[in-house]
């Protein structure tokens, strides 16, 4: 543990400390020989993960990241010489919105002169699908923010998460998904693993500049995913593959919003077509600290009481 308050120690901004990307770069460089200062963005330093973050000997620093509190969000990256910055699509579901708060991040870390700004973005489905699907909202609104980075003059590498929240998408002992069993995803188990990636590109010799990189623990597909889910849990699961219009109108009718689900139908029917990555993504685990969860693993640490029956 080298979290320091000494001035020499760099000083990493990083946005949604108290959340799985952010708490998992501040774990990430936590456990570095290295010594860093860490400042830790969130809107309520009073709940429990920001007093946590504080008892670690963080900086905890109280901010809504939002246009109309620009003054307060350059504040806040004062004095910082690197930045983590993600944006809170699932509580707004907006896109426009996204963008627009993402780039205000890459701003603010500007102005306040950091040596290298680390995004957590996602590759345009249009691009990748040669504008076959159109309507992924949130990644769309993701690769804007990581082109405004990269012509930023600021060093800026875009460090992607990979899958996180399948088990949303295994109901009755089934993943039912519109993609090839044989498809396969970056997953990670983000909230102990992502902040691996991030602590390469601060640790490398020289800040990563334009770049892509994928996170994952293992690149597995679907059929081998619940192939190894049933040898653990000793349930039966089976992956079935259905339309994407069955599949979009089942998330639908669970109650999420129309174009939040055709975006969750176009991303999985894509991937399913072409792939995950866009071009040029670094897709590699070499020169992490450690070795991050295969989905195995990942299983094997898991409750699934409460999936499977
Ligand atoms: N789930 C997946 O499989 C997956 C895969 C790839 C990418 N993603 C993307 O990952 C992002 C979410 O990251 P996450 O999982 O780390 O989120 P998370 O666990 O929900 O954490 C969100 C963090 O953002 C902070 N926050 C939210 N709104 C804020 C605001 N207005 N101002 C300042 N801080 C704010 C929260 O802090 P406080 O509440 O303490 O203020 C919290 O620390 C989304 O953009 C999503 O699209 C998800």
């Amino acid at each position: 543990m080298t979290i320091t308050k000494d001035p020499a120690a760099p000083l990493v901004a990083v946005v949604g400390a108290t959340g799985t990307q952010g708490g998992s770069v501040v774990l990430a460089l936590t456990e570095s020989e290295r010594p860093y200062r860490i400042r830790a963005f969130t809107r309520n330093v009073s709940k429990p993960a920001a007093k946590a973050l504080a008892e670690k000997g963080l900086e905890v620093v109280a901010v809504t990241l939002s246009v109309e509190n620009r003054g307060a969000v350059f504040k806040a990256f004062e004095g910082a010489d690197y930045a983590f910055l993600v944006t809170n699509w699932a509580e707004h579901g907006d896109p426009p919105r996204e963008t627009v708060e993402g780039k205000l991040m890459i701003d603010a870390a500007k102005a306040a002169g950091v040596k290298g700004i680390v995004w957590s973005g996602l590759p345009s489905i249009d691009a990748l699908s040669g504008s076959k699907y159109k309507n992924v909202g949130h990644f769309e609104s993701k690769a804007r923010v990581s082109d405004y980075g990269r012509a930023s003059g600021v060093p800026f590498v875009d460090i992607q998460a990979g899958g996180q929240s399948l088990r949303g998408h295994l109901g009755r002992q089934r993943f039912n998904l519109p993609l090839p069993p044989t498809t396969r995803m970056p997953i990670i188990d983000a909230e102990q693993d992502y902040g691996l990636f991030v602590r390469k590109a601060l640790e490398l010799p020289v800040f990563p500049d334009k770049q892509t990189w994928a996170t994952f623990g293992e690149l597995i597909g679907f059929a081998d995913q619940t192939k190894q889910l049933s040898e653990v849990t000793g349930k039966n699961v089976v992956f079935n593959q259905i339309p994407s219009a069955v599949f979009g109108e089942g998330v639908k009718s669970a109650g999420t919003p129309p174009h939040i689900a055709l975006a969750i139908e176009e991303v999985f029917t894509s991937v399913g077509e072409f792939g995950y990555f866009s071009e040029g993504t670094v897709v590699s685990q070499e020169g992490l600290a450690r070795q991050p969860q295969t989905w195995k693993q990942y299983v094997e640490a898991q409750d699934w009481s409460d999936v499977l029956v």
